[in-house]
């Protein structure tokens, strides 16, 4: 099972920091040393280094919430994902619906941004609100598929298991590879997307919270 937290821009560094420290503590008690999930914490840009040397030693894998479209050029303000894998992150979400709202994310431009982070050696998640955007990144290498219906993020309405369930046999039939439910997850909704067959969550609000992001990973 595959579960990121999405921190989003809602923490400071220190913040961050303090937070990852809880929560490689709260994940020991709870897990022991012989965790079976890939765990993948997404920080802010800044807060990337911060995290990435607390959990090192852990088994804790570091994420960033974007890359740009290319390896390097005349892009002020974006962050390569050859810097990013350099730093330590394995993983990158591409895509998110805060992105193609706020910043005019097309399919065309996540399709982009998914063949350089596969290049620069990041595995991709990639979000789709529905199946049909699936299809323009599919084939271009290993990546994860979250599907995020729009009115459940940040809501605390997560969508039903039973309509997921169809996005989620839609999706499919597109793709082979891992995919995750996102959106209000919570310890008490997690294990419902699981028995419907995804394996696993992207989480918001909730992996601010390290024992609610605990219920989650050992729902
Ligand atoms: P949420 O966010 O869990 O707070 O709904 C999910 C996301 O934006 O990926």
């Amino acid at each position: 099972m595959i579960f990121v937290a999405n921190w989003k821009m809602q923490l400071g560094v220190a913040e961050s920091v303090s937070l990852v420290r809880k929560m490689t503590v709260t994940l020991r008690q709870a897990q022991g040393d012989n965790d079976k999930h890939e765990i993948v914490i997404c920080p802010s840009f800044v807060a990337l280094e911060g995290v990435g040397r607390v959990i090192k030693a852990s088994t804790m894998r570091l994420g960033a919430q974007d890359c740009a479209w290319a390896e390097k050029g005349a892009l002020t303000g974006e962050a390569s994902p050859r810097e990013l894998a350099e730093i330590g992150c394995r993983y990158v979400i591409i895509g998110h619906s805060e992105r193609r709202q706020n910043f005019g994310e097309t399919d065309a431009v996540v399709a982009k941004k998914v063949r350089v982070a596969i290049a620069a050696g990041l595995t991709p998640i990639v979000c789709v609100e529905k199946s049909s955007q699936v299809v323009a990144v599919a084939r271009l290498g290993r990546i994860i598929i979250a599907y995020e219906p729009i009115g459940a993020i940040g809501t605390g309405r997560a969508a039903s298991t039973s309509q997921s369930a169809k996005v989620l046999a839609e999706i499919k039939k597109k793709f082979k590879g891992p995919v995750l439910y996102g959106g209000s997850v919570t310890g008490t909704n997690m294990r419902g997307f699981l028995n419907v067959g995804f394996v696993g969550a992207l989480v918001g609000g909730a992996s601010l919270d390290p024992e609610e992001f605990i219920r989650i990973v050992t729902a």
